[in-house]
């Protein structure tokens, strides 16, 4: 799918928020459970650390207060919100829905809330689904989580995926604006791949031997991450007549920071552009592009009028690109 918004209301995000749990963990101390050691993680992919959340913590605790700065920013309270979008591939349960917990506790009682499940791409989908209802006229204020606890389903015994994920939420308000924001999205998938990126065992399909953690085919995976962060990043821009060095800012999925590198390079995006936490947070999946929007804030490059690219990609395949210009 692909689009430039040209139709419709202006849609834009007016409030953003994020949230890391307390505990911090180190490659050193990963190395105490699995046969790794710092050298190896930082060199092959740039992390340092990652946040696990605690037994007592659900998704939505960790969400909850991402969702309040969001709306706090905002200038709202949840009863004005009348869409909310969880993007995760770890809610608190199958149902109900970690959105319909979150609008339950934010008093969000006008809200449409549910989950979307496109792996590390689904706070891309989530926004672009998000951008359509706000423009389209069915709703007027959205907030759009992203956020995943993948400690919760990774192998502690396979240092092959224990080292690359960590935990994390974030969350951001998208309204109708007088200016145009969103200009335009590219969402893709190609499930044939769904098996170098996988939890089998985790829903209908019954297995001999059903597992309950992340498989990955860690290399099929980086080619395909290469690739598609590039073509989707082309695709948008051309689809909206822009080129690369009009991006100020470019946000990228938090994977690895040689993945990040590859796409940089081969893009030709200047790395004081590019925004890079994936040393301090691992792979949070869903949540991975809003803390990375959220630290662009905080460094103050999110200034109003810049040019923002977004581009996610992850389990399903999936990958996706968000085009915007920064109005506030
Ligand atoms: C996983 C990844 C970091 C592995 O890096 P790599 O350079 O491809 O490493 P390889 O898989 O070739 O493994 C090299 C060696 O390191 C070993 N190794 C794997 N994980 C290790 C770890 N945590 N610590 C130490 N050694 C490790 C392998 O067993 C292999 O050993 P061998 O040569 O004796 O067989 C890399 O493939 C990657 O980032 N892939 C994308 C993953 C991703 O982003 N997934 C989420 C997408 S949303």
């Amino acid at each position: 799918m692909i689009g430039a918004t040209k139709a419709g209301l202006d849609v834009s995000i007016t409030g953003l928020g994020s949230r890391v749990p307390d505990r911090v963990i180190t490659n050193d101390e990963l190395s105490q459970w699995v046969d790794t050691s710092d050298e190896w993680i930082v060199e092959r992919t740039g992390i340092r650390e990652r946040r696990f959340a605690d037994k007592s913590e659900a998704l939505s605790d960790v969400a909850m207060p991402a969702c309040k700065d969001a709306l706090a920013q905002a200038g709202l309270e949840g009863k004005d919100i009348d869409l909310l979008i969880v993007a995760t591939v770890t809610p608190d349960m199958s149902f109900p829905s970690t959105g319909a917990i979150l609008a339950d506790k934010l008093g969000a009682r006008d809200a449409a809330a549910y989950d979307l499940s496109a792996g590390c791409t689904g706070f891309m989908y989530a926004l672009a689904q998000a951008y359509g209802m706000l423009a389209g006229g069915l709703a007027k204020r959205a907030l759009v989580v992203g956020g995943d606890l993948l400690s919760r389903i990774l192998d502690f015994e396979d240092r092959s995926t224990l080292v690359l994920f960590g935990d994390g939420a974030g969350a951001v308000v998208l309204e109708v604006v007088p200016e145009q924001g969103f200009l335009g999205f590219e969402l893709g998938a190609d499930g044939g791949g769904g098996a170098s990126l996988w939890l089998p065992g985790s829903g209908s399909r019954l297995f001999d031997d059903p597992d309950r953690y992340v498989k990955m085919n860690g290399r099929e995976v980086f080619k395909f991450a290469t690739r598609v962060l590039v073509q989707s990043a082309e695709a948008v821009l051309a689809r909206c007549g822009l080129t690369i060095d009009d991006v100020d800012v470019y946000v990228p999925h938090q994977a690895n920071v040689r993945i990040i590198d590859h796409a940089t390079k081969r893009l030709g995006v200047p790395s004081e552009k590019v925004v890079v936490n994936v040393d301090r947070y691992g792979n949070t999946s869903s949540g991975s592009i809003p803390l990375a929007l959220a630290d662009a804030a905080i460094d103050g490059r999110l200034e109003a009028g810049k040019l923002v690219l977004m581009t996610g990609m992850g389990a399903g395949l999936t990958w996706g690109s968000a085009l915007m210009r920064w109005t506030r």
